[in-house]
């Protein structure tokens, strides 16, 4: 029997299978395009973009941790309009369709983006994320206030007609909260988890790093809180967090998530999101499942 994967992530946004790229951990896809056939993922999601271009923070940006990693890349990117004039037009003529991840540090900025972003040949969809400090909220994450997470995603809805993901932050008390911020707001689907709030630090200089934990240590978390927004929203979810197999795929799905998105698992691996996918194939026949929406709510 032939394996149904598509998924609808957004009214008019399908996807060919459930397996994505993370932001920020596959650039713009072209540098991945000597490793594997991108074309076959169910879709993309490239680095955080906003209105400027950004240098980002200085090096060290990343730390390795037990079962993960730290990063503080600060948003490192070309802008708005360099990705417009460059990588779309490279984008429209893939299959793969490419949601923008963007990042601002107003509610306007996301706005703008959005509009920037409406109607631009190559972009299928923007992706949200409010884990950016608010600088007019004496820079507390957008993310971690329901309030404002409702703001922005008000404020991209009304800027675009394209399908609008939001990213929730993990770093709050009761994720269900801006969950339901994020659906009143108009988000078509929400993605989670982003990083984790985390530091390290070395005994022998006392020297401290800070920044966001990613990898197979957060997996639990992001299980667990994908598990609870899907008990809280209406709109489809997509689990991200620590995924690194087919295995690990199949459990987010599981617990009720519509697509999963690979992460740091590409750093050690280029071609994880193909394995992530080829895994997930091997697991519905190993479980007889013959599509994928039987695994989907399939633990809950
Ligand atoms: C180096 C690095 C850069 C990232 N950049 C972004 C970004 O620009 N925008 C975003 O929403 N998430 C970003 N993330 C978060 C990932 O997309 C993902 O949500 C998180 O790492 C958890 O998934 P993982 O454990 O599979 O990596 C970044 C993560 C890493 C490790």
């Amino acid at each position: 029997m032939p394996t149904t994967l598509s998924v609808t992530i957004a009214p008019n946004l399908v996807l060919c299978n459930p397996v994505m790229s993370a932001s920020g951990t596959f650039a713009y896809g072209v540098e991945y395009e000597p490793f594997f056939d991108i074309q076959r993922l169910g879709a993309m999601v490239c680095k955080g973009t906003t209105l400027e271009p950004r240098d980002g923070n200085p090096q060290p940006r990343t730390v390795e941790t037990a079962g993960g990693m730290l990063n503080s890349i600060g948003l490192q990117n070309m802008g708005v309009d360099r990705l417009v004039a460059d990588m779309a037009p490279i984008w429209a003529g893939w299959r793969l369709p490419v949601l923008v991840n963007i990042a601002g540090e107003r509610v306007e900025d996301y706005a703008r983006l959005a509009r920037r972003l409406d109607g631009v040949a190559g972009v299928a969809g923007i992706e949200v994320n409010i884990s950016c400090p608010n600088v007019s909220k004496g820079s507390m994450e957008f993310g971690t206030s329901a309030s404002a997470t409702q703001e922005v995603l008000r404020g991209v809805r009304g800027a675009t007609s394209l399908p609008v993901v939001a990213k929730l932050s993990p770093n709050v008390t009761d994720i269900t909260e801006t969950a339901r911020a994020a659906e009143a707001g108009g988000a078509d689907a929400i993605s989670l988890i982003n990083t984790i709030a985390g530091m390290d630090i070395d005994a022998g200089s006392g020297r401290v790093y800070m920044g966001g934990l990613s990898g197979p240590a957060v997996k639990p978390v992001a299980l667990r809180m994908v598990y609870r927004v899907v008990g809280a929203v209406q709109v489809p979810v997509i689990g991200c967090g620590g995924i690194a197999t087919g295995r690990d795929a199949a459990e987010f799905l599981m617990v009720g998530a519509t697509a999963v998105q690979v992460g740091t698992a590409n750093f050690a691996n280029p071609h994880a999101c193909l394995d992530v996918l080829e895994g997930l194939v091997a697991f519905m026949e190993e479980s007889g499942a013959e599509d994928v929406s039987q695994l989907m709510g399939a633990a809950r």
